[in-house]
């Protein structure tokens, strides 16, 4: 097993932690409520779906020994975000923790999506962030709890991205949020931080922005500079450290966790590696010498 696949902390780093996992019912928000689990805090996780929810508390319970607290939940309603936050302080006691991870995605050209479409994404992504941070930031405030909020955005959240616009705009939102509420909360000793993963492979984010049909066309590796998709356990790692104390001085940040890929996107010759051989470059570089005439 590769290092990255291994739980980093001590098994008692989140003790004294109750957490709320938004979206905790699959993909990177389960694996972040096992690792959680797994490291002595409490967990509590929402989602729409009542069915789901119970299915991730028996996965979690069969893989880590520990029952989680879910609720069924729609991010966009605030009253709904507050009775989630009121259950779980309910049935587990006072949340010092929020993962604001619950997302809504898929790949189209903008022009062929509604307003409703565009709402639908953006909503789920921004207000469903938002709301939770408002509802948990007020109980923190006023219970004097130095409370600790993780927001799961993307690397497109500053780079933009066509083909997910909604999902861009959503993201863009939500790390402006980090940035300003990790300034403006300090003083009540709450703590914001995000973390911007590139691909992850979740059924969730696959079925839609990398359907199998066209798949076997897209090589993701080959987008990724370390040359491999992102491992659950490596983001969970992350995610555990910042919601730990052992980060308390991280604050308002975004750390990216994606093996290089926005950086060779973003990058105006990152393209060349694809385009010349290694065994090229004597040609290249005799070449480039020629045209200073110092060859
Ligand atoms: C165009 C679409 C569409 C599609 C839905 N709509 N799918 N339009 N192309 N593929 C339109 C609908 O027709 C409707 O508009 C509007 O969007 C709302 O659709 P609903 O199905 O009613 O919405 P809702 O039930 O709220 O579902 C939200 C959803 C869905 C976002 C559409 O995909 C969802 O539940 N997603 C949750 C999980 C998820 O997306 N996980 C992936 C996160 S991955 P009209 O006009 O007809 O009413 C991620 C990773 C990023 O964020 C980075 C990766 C590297
Ligand atoms: P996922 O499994 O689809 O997770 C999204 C979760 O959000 C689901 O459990 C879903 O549950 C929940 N959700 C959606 N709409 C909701 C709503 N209105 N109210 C409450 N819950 C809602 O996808 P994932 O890949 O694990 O994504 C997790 C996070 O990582 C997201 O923030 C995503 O943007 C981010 N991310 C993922 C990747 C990747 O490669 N996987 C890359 C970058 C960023 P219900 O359907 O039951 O509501």
């Amino acid at each position: 097993m590769n290092t990255y696949e291994k739980g980093m902390l001590a098994p008692d780093s989140l003790t004294g932690k109750t957490i709320a996992i938004t979206g905790g019912g699959s993909g990177l928000g389960l694996s972040m409520a096992a690792y959680f689990l797994a490291l002595g805090a409490q967990v509590s996780i929402c989602g729409r779906k009542e069915e789901k929810l119970a299915s991730a508390a028996a996965e979690l319970q069969s893989r880590t020994g520990k029952s989680v607290f879910y609720f069924p939940c729609d991010v966009r309603q605030y009253d709904e975000v507050e009775a989630f936050r009121e259950k779980t302080i309910e049935a587990l006691g006072p949340v010092n923790g929020l993962v604001n991870n619950a997302a809504g995605n898929f790949l189209s050209p903008t022009e062929r999506l509604s307003h409703r479409a565009f709402d639908s994404v953006v909503d789920i992504v921004l207000k469903g962030s938002y709301n939770n941070s408002l509802s948990f930031g007020k109980y923190w405030i006023d219970q004097k709890i130095a409370g600790n909020t993780l927001n799961i955005v993307t690397t497109y959240a500053w780079t933009g991205s066509a083909y997910v616009v909604p999902s861009a705009c959503g993201k863009a939102g939500v790390l402006a949020l980090t940035r300003s509420l990790g300034v403006e909360w300090a003083k009540y000793g709450i703590r914001t931080n995000a973390i911007a993963p590139g691909p992850f492979p979740t059924p969730g984010a696959w079925d839609r922005l990398f359907p199998q049909e066209f798949m076997q066309q897209v090589d993701i590796p080959s987008k990724i500079p370390v040359g491999r998709a992102g491992v659950h356990q490596e983001l969970a790692n992350l995610a555990a450290y910042l919601m730990s104390d052992f980060s308390a001085f991280i604050q308002g940040e975004v750390i990216t966790i994606d093996g290089g890929e926005w950086l060779k996107n973003g990058g105006e010759f990152s393209w060349v590696g694809d385009l010349i051989p290694a065994e090229m470059w004597d040609m290249v570089e005799a070449l480039i010498r020629s045209k200073s005439g110092k060859s």
